[in-house]
């Protein structure tokens, strides 16, 4: 079996019409300044024309786009003239989500509906990508047919945005993953390394939960799953990703702070649940069979995954 960090079949570059001159595939990812968009966008630059959106605070680097309105999606729709679109902008901050339900209704689940409805019209090919936490975590193991049953208001509008994609999009791609582990390309990203370590360089401790389980993959196994699961293009359907087995974010932070050159004691035990946070499952194993099976690979350890994280850095 191959790992599952090594490459992808590009896709096939069809030619400009007329001039004889090929084009490479133009690939809009949505939500292209975030923590999985921004590695994405760089990985996919080799086989893809990558055009990138970006919200309205942020205009310079990308096509402009909100996505909770249908009229901005259409014109960068009419701008970008994308073949395929992966679909990440979203409130991933959980508890964010749970202060705010109109907000998480208006980006995750209507934000989702006018970007599958903009693909559906022009029949382009969708990646919806979506979370471990539409399940509620009460069980070791959850595979692509499990149903949902989230807990939180995050969770809750994945799974609602989920149902309309499948429903506007039968031949839409949905990845669900757990945790993303690794440094952003630029600050200011969901990155959840990274914001531990800026806690843990200015000396602050963080709880981190000994009973929550998941399994993370790498910022970059993620991309490169996504490219696969792209460069396939006869793939529609669920598709679970993340590491081979799973790890408490106590013991994940454990190694982090070691690896990374920190004290122990800056990752403290939290155990239950904490007042005023988002409701979060016990146990996100989500179980990466069917995408193993699909392209002879298997998924890699949360060790390796770890390890990824300082790949590169002294
Ligand atoms: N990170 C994880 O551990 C994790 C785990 C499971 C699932 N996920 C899912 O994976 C996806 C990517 O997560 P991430 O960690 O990269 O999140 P992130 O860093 O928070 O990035 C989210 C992106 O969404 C964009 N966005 C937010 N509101 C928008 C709006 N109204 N219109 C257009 N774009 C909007 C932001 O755009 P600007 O930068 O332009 O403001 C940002 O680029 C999300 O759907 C998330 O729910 C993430």
């Amino acid at each position: 079996m191959r790992h599952a960090h090594l490459g992808w079949s590009d896709p096939i570059c069809r030619e400009v019409r007329g001039t004889g001159l090929m084009e490479k595939p133009r690939l809009m990812i949505v939500g292209a300044g975030g923590f999985v968009g921004a590695h994405l966008a760089r990985d996919a630059d080799r086989a893809y024309t990558v055009l990138r959106t970006a919200t309205r605070g942020n205009r310079a680097s990308g096509i402009p786009i909100d996505i909770t309105s249908a009229p901005t999606v259409e014109r960068a729709f009419e701008v970008a003239r994308p073949d395929i679109v992966v679909l990440l902008a979203a409130i991933s901050d959980i508890d964010r989500c749970e202060a705010n339900p109109e907000e998480a209704l208006a980006v995750n689940v209507r934000g989702a509906e006018h970007v599958a409805k903009a693909c559906a019209r022009a029949n382009i090919r969708l990646l919806f990508a979506s979370t471990a936490a539409v399940f509620d975590g009460g069980k070791h193991g959850y595979c692509e047919t499990d149903l949902p049953a989230p807990l939180s208001v995050y969770g809750r509008s994945k799974a609602e945005a989920e149902a309309i994609v499948r429903g506007l999009m039968s031949h839409a791609v949905v990845v669900r993953f757990a945790q993303v582990i690794g440094f952003p390309v630029s600050p200011g990203t969901n990155s959840m390394v990274e914001s531990l370590f800026r806690q843990w360089k200015a000396g602050k401790p963080t709880p981190l939960s000994t009973t929550e389980e998941r399994n993370p993959l790498h910022v970059q196994s993620l991309s490169e799953a996504i490219l696969r699961l792209l460069g396939d293009e006869k793939a529609h359907g669920t598709y679970h990703l993340g590491a081979g087995d799973s790890i408490s974010r106590y013991a994940l932070g454990k190694r982090l702070a070691k690896l990374g050159g920190f004290p122990e004691h800056m990752v403290e035990v939290q155990n239950g649940a904490v007042a005023d946070r988002a409701p979060r499952g016990r146990d996100h194993f989500l179980l990466t069979e069917k995408y193993e099976r699909r392209f002879g690979v298997q998924s890699p350890s949360c060790e390796q995954e770890i390890a990824r994280c300082f790949h590169g850095i002294a």
